[in-house]
């Protein structure tokens, strides 16, 4: 049996500081205490699905921390560090990185004048990276990967501000399978995912807003924030079991479940990570 492990960064100094994306508002903030209690209903969640999580040391004056997936991108013990757009963000990086030296992966970066935001832009489902670009991540970075990699990288264009990063509106659910939210992408990008991912579940309005493709994969369960009962409902029937968890305070800076998380054994979806 394999044995999933997740990254994760507790919300001890979290909160909206800056406005990087339409979700985040300094005026609104973030209630901390509640955060964290949301934070630890995830982490235990997970931990009940038999999880190794792996804490991070929180940092002051990160607030972003927390969303792990932007670290980088994981690839066997390779660990291909992020280039952030927004110096706010960029910062976490040193703190990334020394992590991911110190706990067995080789630290790769990206050259310099492209923008690379982790597995938040990147993910992959079957053989393929499915990559978000244009307004964090940019298709260099994404071609760079490809190049190094050896592997097919197939850029998808994100033309909705508020679904910046391909983790808000797509996921991977099985080699073949993800969900997604259609407007998030244009008639091109909607094109090539249904040309590469055969069964195809999509996410309302509604419950995209709700984050609803900002989901974490163990094995068949998939944890998402509350208020995706339509989601939910179709998951089983496609043989899934949704588990929901309050997360809204972290939408307010723009994330959710999967974006608090980075898988260190490579996705559920991703088939370099799959007992052959
Ligand atoms: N406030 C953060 C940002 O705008 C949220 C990041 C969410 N992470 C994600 N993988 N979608 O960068």
């Amino acid at each position: 049996m394999r044995q999933p492990r997740i990254l994760m960064c507790p919300p001890d100094y979290y909160g909206i500081e800056y406005e990087i994306n339409p979700w985040m508002s300094r005026l609104r903030g973030a209630a901390r205490d509640r955060a964290r209690g949301q934070w630890q209903a995830l982490y235990d969640t997970l931990t009940g699905l038999g999880v190794t999580i792996e804490r991070m040391l929180p940092q002051p004056g990160l607030p972003d921390l927390v969303f792990t997936a932007n670290a980088g991108l994981v690839y066997g013990t390779r660990f291909f560090s992020s280039r952030f757009r927004h110096e706010v963000r960029a910062r976490e990086t040193p703190h990334f990185d020394s992590w991911f030296s110190t706990h067995g992966f080789t630290v790769e970066h990206l050259p310099e004048g492209m923008y690379f935001e982790g597995a938040g832009d990147a993910l992959f489902c079957g053989e393929t990276l499915f990559a978000g670009y244009r307004i964090r991540s940019d298709v260099r970075g994404h071609q760079h990967l490809a190049s190094v990699l050896r592997i097919q990288v197939l850029p998808l264009e994100l033309v909705n501000p508020h679904y910046y990063h391909l983790d808000t509106c797509f996921c991977p659910l099985a080699p073949g399978e993800a969900i997604y939210y259609a407007d998030a992408f244009d008639a091109y990008g909607r094109k090539v995912l249904e040309a590469h991912v055969p069964r195809l579940l999509l996410v309302n309005e509604a419950e995209a807003a709700r984050f609803g493709c900002n989901a974490v994969v163990v094995g068949k369960t998939v944890v998402t924030n509350t208020g995706c009962e339509k989601l939910a409902s179709e998951l089983r029937d496609w043989g899934y079991m949704p588990v929901a968890v309050e997360l809204d305070e972290f939408l307010k800076a723009g994330g959710s479940a999967k974006c608090l998380t980075l898988r260190l054994d490579g996705e559920e979806a991703a088939s370099w990570a799959r007992p052959a």
